[in-house]
């Protein structure tokens, strides 16, 4: 199956599209055709994406203001994104970590973490499901989780438990929606140099954990693109509950 060809023509909403992996995603879409809503807090960020879709010969591009781990927000958001029609395609991306030891996390930090990451993948999951549900339309939601959520390293326990909780949301959620032919699956990547975290693997420790990787090198958005548009169409129409990790066999390093 053409992976590519398999997206186009769908409504796509990706979260945190304003930069890094969602904004990877969005323009991988888009560039095969797909109609594409991006949607984060960074209006003039996510206006730049919009261009870039346009000129990519994305069959339909908006921007949608969007706090994921805010309620009406999210709703806001779900009701704008239907201007481009109804949404076939969800990709939960929008996530932050708080890079500090666990002492060193105040409640505040924990709390934005825990809102974004897994609040915020909750209120947009329900909200679209809901959606999808009452038009008795079938739908697609891709979790990007991370390697973080099936193996632990230091300065990131709040990320951590948030991304194996979304593993683990991603299983319940595709349980209980299969009945109104909704799928939910993760994608897990594991290090892929952005925004996020661009300061540590400019780093000696960063090098160090390089270095840990089986393929010696960290990965290039480009890196996910067949498990994602694996996840996010029809060439995985009998995949539900599933976590793909892609990490340059991290996960499987030697003890
Ligand atoms: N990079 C990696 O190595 C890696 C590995 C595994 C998993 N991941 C996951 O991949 C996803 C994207 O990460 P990234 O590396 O691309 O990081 P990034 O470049 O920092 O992008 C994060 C995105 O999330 C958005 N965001 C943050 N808080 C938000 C909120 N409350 N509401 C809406 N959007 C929000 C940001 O947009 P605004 O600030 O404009 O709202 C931004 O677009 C995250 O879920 C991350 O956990 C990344």
């Amino acid at each position: 199956m053409d992976l590519g060809a398999a997206i186009r023509g769908r409504h796509v909403l990706v979260t945190g599209a304003s930069s890094g992996l969602g904004r990877h995603f969005a323009e991988l879409c888009g560039r095969n055709g797909a109609r594409v809503t991006v949607a984060a807090r960074r209006r003039d960020r996510l206006e730049d994406v919009v261009a870039e879709l346009r000129r990519l010969g994305a069959a339909g591009a908006q921007a949608v203001d969007l706090d994921v781990a805010d309620s009406a927000s999210v709703a806001a958001a779900l009701d704008e994104a239907g201007r481009l029609g109804p949404l076939d395609i969800v990709v939960n991306n929008a996530g932050v970590s708080e890079g500090r030891p666990a002492l060193d996390v105040d409640e505040g930090l924990y709390d934005n973490v825990v809102d974004t990451n897994l609040k915020g993948v909750w209120l947009v999951s329900t909200g679209a499901a809901r959606r999808w549900r009452d038009a008795k339309r079938p739908g697609v939601i891709v979790n990007i989780a991370s390697i973080l959520g099936l193996g632990v390293t230091g300065s990131v326990s709040v990320y951590a438990a948030t991304k194996a909780a979304v593993i683990q949301m991603t299983a319940a959620h595709a349980l209980e929606w299969a009945r109104f032919g909704i799928r939910v699956n993760a994608l897990a990547p594991g290090y892929i140099e952005t925004e996020m975290n661009a300061a540590f693997f400019a780093s000696e420790p960063g090098q160090a954990m390089i270095r840990r990787i089986p393929t010696r090198r960290l990965g290039r958005p480009a890196d996910l693109d067949g498990a994602f548009l694996l996840l996010a169409t029809d060439a995985s129409s009998w995949m539900t509950g599933s976590c793909i990790a892609v990490d340059g066999g991290h996960l499987v390093s030697a003890l």
